[in-house]
């Protein structure tokens, strides 16, 4: 667009949304910012950003660019202010998706090093708040002039740098990032006010701050690549659907959903039809009001040659083009039913960015990472065909009858209250080892812990022993024994109930899981992460006491998730099993898309997709007599194939 400096270049691209426009699509531009060109380059080197050993990257791939530099500053403006301003009135035009997943700009440059004392200086007022709060008397690094504040460079000790200097400069690139985007989106709103404004973020990735970055946002997009050689499998995709959906507590799209072969050098293995059909249900079980594949024609040149598309590279319609065609008609035909419905919890997990940072600068036990505590709550949860919401803790926690703290390590005083008074008025809370560990900067509270929360559980931490992979084994009450690992609190009982033991240590028989009424509610705290089983039948029960009805027990691989409007619900079932699975449902549903109900159950086939109503619903007139949805689906599909160009 830009192919010389200054040289505005939008004629190929009024083209291609012509022809869109004159096929009735309606497209959200990107900007370009993610790629500057090597003309660019060539004027400012500096704004390849710099490593931790100070060394500059260079050109060749994308996102070569410090978010901080001026010039890339400059020039990222005046791009996205030309493209605005060129396609404010365009007819096909619809949104902006900023730039391309964003992180946080972790950049080691001068002009890094620089902002960030400015920063630093903006927030602490004076040197001796900072060495006060950072404990810099530890090894001689109390600072005299503000030049001396180094960034968290790879020096003799590693990148074993204070953690509170850490924890400070992973807020300031996150914030990088946040006001990078907002620079784009003041522009976009100036010229363009009509249209709505996105970002595709990654689901699951947490080097910056999501919240921050989907506050400036009308709604948070995202991109959605289950089967590559490098997903992480955490949980599959619906984990990652209800964080993407508690940004904004609202709904999403999906910016990029997987629609083949995935890979650049290295190729993932081809999805089945039904698999991909299953996948993009699921995001939309979840919270995802639009789906957008990506991407459309297999690149021919690039990095991403081997990254497929709708289409291979000889463009010819084939397979995936029709499954994607069959879906797209599928989707067309259920989105007046499921218009305006969104997902809604009764149970929510607390997220916060700060935890991530800290426990990713000092994991303290290997296994204690905040996604992997969140999914080991998630998943028992979820095998009770249960909605999670996760959600920040600035949310009212009052619409929750259960919340879940893992790990909140960074503990502040208004932290703190919220969850006290959640409990207090009747509130049931699980709090996990390593609560309260931190203040705001990263340094070590001094209360016993878990800190300001201790008389909500009613427990004091006595000692601790950090396991990694080592097990040991817990008993609770009940005798039954389970699996523990990656950390073990032991702990004091000042109000609490023991709810399970230590069995297998030189600390058997100390408390490992208790139980404390509190004001008008319960606050558990699990001192230990255990095997799945434990998580099963402690939530189970902890359900059952907090007043979670409808519990819908799921067999392996089915995910489960309820949108609804007005007091209507929709029930999605997605089978990710490669054979068919029977699920015992609730009274009074009936079918909009997939098996009938049979008896008080129904069977979904190998990737099968059901979604239930659970309340009469009027029918459009011109759908009356005809089964839009049924065991046919397949059939159904085949059809569409015909009526696509
Ligand atoms: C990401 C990016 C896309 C593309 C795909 C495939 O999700 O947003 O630009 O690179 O991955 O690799």
């Amino acid at each position: 667009m830009e192919p010389a400096e200054g040289n505005f270049q939008f004629s190929w691209l009024d083209r291609v949304l012509d022809l869109l426009h004159a096929r009735g699509i309606q497209a959200v531009l990107g900007t370009p910012t993610s790629t500057p060109p090597a003309w660019l380059h060539a004027r400012h080197p500096e704004i390849y950003p710099a490593d931790q050993r100070k060394y500059r990257l260079g050109f060749g791939t994308r996102e070569q660019r410090c978010l901080n530099n001026p010039a890339m500053r400059d020039h990222g403006r005046r791009i996205v202010e030309e493209m605005a301003k060129h396609y404010a009135e365009h007819p096909a035009v619809v949104g902006w998706q900023t730039d391309n997943e964003f992180a946080a700009n972790l950049c080691y440059c001068p002009v890094c090093a620089e902002k960030f004392r400015v920063w630093l200086r903006e927030k602490y007022g004076s040197l001796e708040a900072i060495n006060a709060a950072w404990g810099t008397s530890f090894w001689s690094q109390e600072y005299s002039e503000w030049s001396q504040i180094p960034l968290p460079w790879q020096v003799k000790c590693g990148d074993f740098h204070n953690p509170s200097l850490q924890i400070e400069f992973r807020r300031f690139q996150s914030q990088a990032t946040v006001e990078f985007q907002r620079e784009q989106v003041a522009i976009i709103r100036k010229y363009a006010p009509r249209h709505v404004i996105t970002h595709n973020l990654m689901g699951l990735h947490n080097s910056m701050d999501y919240y921050d970055l989907g506050r400036d946002l009308d709604f948070v997009s995202w991109d959605n690549y289950p089967i590559t050689p490098w997903w992480s499998g955490l949980s599959g995709a619906a984990l990652a659907a209800d964080v993407m959906r508690g940004i904004k507590q609202r709904n999403v799209w999906v910016m990029e959903q997987q629609n083949g072969i995935t890979g650049w050098n290295v190729m993932g293995r081809r999805p089945s039809a039904e698999w991909l059909r299953c996948a993009a249900w699921q995001t939309i079980a979840h919270g995802a009001d639009v789906v957008v594949f990506f991407r459309w024609r297999t690149a021919c040149h690039g990095t991403e040659q081997y990254w497929h598309g709708t289409l291979n590279h000889d463009g010819r319609p084939r397979r995936r083009y029709r499954e994607m065609a069959a879906l797209g008609l599928e989707l067309r035909e259920l989105s007046e039913a499921l218009n305006g419905t969104i997902p809604r919890g009764e149970v929510a997990i607390v997220n916060s960015y700060d935890q991530h940072f800290a426990l990713d600068i000092q994991p303290q036990a290997e296994g204690l990472r905040i996604w992997d505590q969140v999914a080991r709550y998630y998943s028992a949860l979820k095998k009770n065909g249960l909605n999670v919401d996760i959600v920040p803790l600035t949310v009212d926690l009052n619409r929750y009858r259960l919340v879940i703290a893992p790990s909140w390590h960074i503990l502040t005083d208004e932290d703190a209250s919220r969850f006290t008074e959640y409990v207090r008025q009747g509130g049931t809370l699980i709090l996990n080892a390593r609560t309260g560990v931190k203040d705001r900067v990263n340094a070590c509270r001094t209360e016993p812990l878990p800190s300001l929360l201790r008389d909500v559980v009613g427990i004091e931490v006595d000692d601790y022993d950090p396991l990694g992979k080592d097990e040991n084994k817990i008993r609770t009450v009940k005798g039954k024994e389970y699996t523990v690992s990656v950390w073990a609190d032991t702990l004091l009982l000042k109000g609490a109930e023991g709810v399970a033991h230590y069995a297998d240590s030189i600390y058997t028989g100390e408390p490992a899981i208790t139980r404390h009424k509190f004001g008008s509610g319960t606050a558990y705290y699990f001192g230990t992460f255990g095997e799945p089983a434990l998580y099963d039948d402690l939530l189970a029960q902890i359900l059952d006491e907090s007043g979670i009805t409808g519990r819908m027990p799921l067999p392996e691989g089915v995910d489960a998730n309820w949108r609804e409007r007005d007091g209507e619900r929709y029930l999605f079932l997605l089978n990710f099993n490669d054979s068919a699975r029977t699920v015992t449902l609730p009274k009074g549903l009936t079918p909009l898309l997939g098996n009938s109900v049979s008896g008080d159950s129904v069977m979904l086939p190998a990737y099968g997709v059901g979604i239930y109503r659970s309340s009469p619903y009027t029918v459009r007139a011109q759908d009356a007599g005809r089964t839009l949805w049924s065991a046919q689906a397949p059939a159904k599909r085949h059809d569409a194939r015909a009526k696509v160009p």
